[in-house]
C-alpha cells in the first residue's frame, strides 16, 4: 500500500471512529434523558361528581386539545409514526382492555397531566404538560371527573417507543420538545390562575397553547421544528399587517368556531380550531381581548 493510501485509510478510519463515538454518545444521552427519574410532590385536587362539572370537564378536555390527541372515547391513538423518531402512542385512558384507567390513582393522573411524568417517575413523550401545569385546580378536577366517568373501551396498543435514530434526533433537534417534563419547574407552584371572566388575564390563561405555534409573543412566523409543508402561523398581535383588528371580536370568534375565514377553509391539522371551537363565546372574547392587549409586533418576530 502506498503511503498516501495508508494515510487516507487511517484518516477515514479515525473519522468513522469519531462519528461512531458521537453517535453512541448521543444515543446514550437520549437514553439517560428518557430514564431520568423526576421527584415531584403532587397536590391532589377536589374531583366533583355533579353532571354540570362533568359536562364542563368534557368541554375543557376538548378545548385544551386532550381529545384531539387521546381520541373522542379516550381510547388512545397513534400520535406519531415516523421511522426517524419512533412510534408514539397516546394511552387508552379508560378502564377497558389496554386502558390505564384502573391502574392509575388520581395522583398518577395529576402527575401525568401537570408534570408530564409517569407513575415510575420517568418523563412522558410529547405529552404537553408545559401547558397543563398552569391548569387551575378547578379545571383539572373537572377534567379528572370527566376521564373517570367515561365508559370502558377495549383498545390494546403497544407502549410508545423511540427508534434507534429517535434517541439521537432528540438530542440534535432541540426545537422539538420530546420530553415536556424537562421544561417544567416541578418544585414550584404555578402562578395562581385568574378568575374566569372576559379579561385579558383569563384570555392569557386560555391562550397558553397558541404560543406553541404562533410564537412566545404571538407574532407568528415559521413554526420551528415543524415539517416544511406547514404554513406559517399568522401574527396574533395587532402589529403592522396583522388582520386581527379587522376581524373584530365577532369575526375572530367566527373563525375559531367554524374554521373558515371569509370562505377560506382552515386545515385543522395545522390550526386546531376543532379543539378551540369548544370554548364559549365569553372565553373566545377573553382570548381576543388578551391578543388585542399584547404589544403590537411585526410578523414573525418570535
Ligand atoms: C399533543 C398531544 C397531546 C395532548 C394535547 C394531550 N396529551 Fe396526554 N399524552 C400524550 C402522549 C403522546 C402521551 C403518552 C406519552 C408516552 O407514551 O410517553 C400522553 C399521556 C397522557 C397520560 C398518561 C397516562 C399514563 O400512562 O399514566 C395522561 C393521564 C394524559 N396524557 C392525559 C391528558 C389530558 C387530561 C390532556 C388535556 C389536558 C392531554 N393528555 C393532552 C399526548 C397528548
Ligand atoms: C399546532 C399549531 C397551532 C396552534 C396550537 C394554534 N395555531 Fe392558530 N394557526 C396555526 C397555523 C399554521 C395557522 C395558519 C393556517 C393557514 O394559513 O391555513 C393558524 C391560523 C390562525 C388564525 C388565522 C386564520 C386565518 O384565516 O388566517 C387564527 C385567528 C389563529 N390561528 C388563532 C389561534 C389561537 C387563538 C390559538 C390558541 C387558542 C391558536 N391559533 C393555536 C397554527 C396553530
Amino acid at each position: 500500500m502506498s503511503n498516501l493510501l495508508k494515510w487516507l485509510g487511517i484518516g477515514i478510519g479515525s473519522l468513522l471512529g469519531i462519528v461512531l463515538v458521537a453517535v453512541i454518545g448521543l444515543y446514550g444521552m437520549g437514553q439517560a434523558r428518557l430514564n431520568r427519574k423526576y421527584a415531584v410532590s403532587v397536590k391532589l385536587v377536589p374531583i366533583p361528581v355533579d353532571a354540570e362539572s362533568l359536562a364542563e370537564g368534557r368541554r375543557i378536555f376538548q378545548y385544551r386539545g386532550c381529545e384531539a390527541c387521546h381520541g373522542e372515547d379516550l381510547q388512545g391513538l397513534v400520535y406519531l409514526d415516523n421511522p426517524a423518531i419512533g412510534k408514539v402512542i397516546t394511552p387508552n385512558l379508560t378502564t377497558g382492555k389496554g386502558g390505564i384507567g384502573t391502574s392509575r390513582t388520581d395522583e398518577d393522573l395529576i402527575r401525568a397531566i401537570r408534570h408530564g411524568i409517569r407513575p415510575d417517575r420517568t418523563p412522558l413523550l410529547f405529552m404537553p404538560s408545559t401547558e397543563f401545569y398552569y391548569l387551575s385546580d378547578g379545571d383539572l378536577g373537572k377534567v379528572l371527573a370527566y376521564i373517570r366517568s367515561k365508559p370502558p373501551v377495549d383498545n390494546e396498543m403497544p407502549p410508545s417507543k423511540l427508534s434507534a435514530t429517535g434517541f439521537i434526533v432528540m438530542n440534535v433537534a432541540r426545537t422539538i420538545s420530546f420530553l415536556p417534563a424537562e421544561y417544567i419547574p416541578h418544585d414550584q407552584d404555578p402562578p395562581p390562575p385568574p378568575e374566569p371572566g372576559i379579561t385579558d388575564e383569563y384570555g392569557a390563561y386560555l391562550s397558553i397553547s397558541c404560543k406553541v405555534c404562533h410564537g412566545p409573543n404571538l407574532s407568528g412566523g415559521e413554526i420551528p421544528g415543524f415539517p416544511d409543508e406547514w404554513p406559517a402561523a399568522p401574527n396574533l398581535t395587532s402589529g403592522a399587517g396583522s388582520r386581527l383588528p379587522d376581524w373584530g371580536e365577532q369575526g375572530f370568534i367566527a373563525i375559531l368556531r367554524t374554521g373558515e375565514n371569509h370562505g377560506r377553509k382552515i386545515n385543522p391539522n395545522y390550526m386546531p380550531w376543532t379543539s378551540y371551537r369548544h370554548m364559549t363565546d365569553d372565553e373566545l372574547r377573553a382570548v381576543y381581548a388578551y391578543l388585542m392587549s399584547l404589544p403590537p409586533m411585526e410578523f414573525g418576530n418570535r
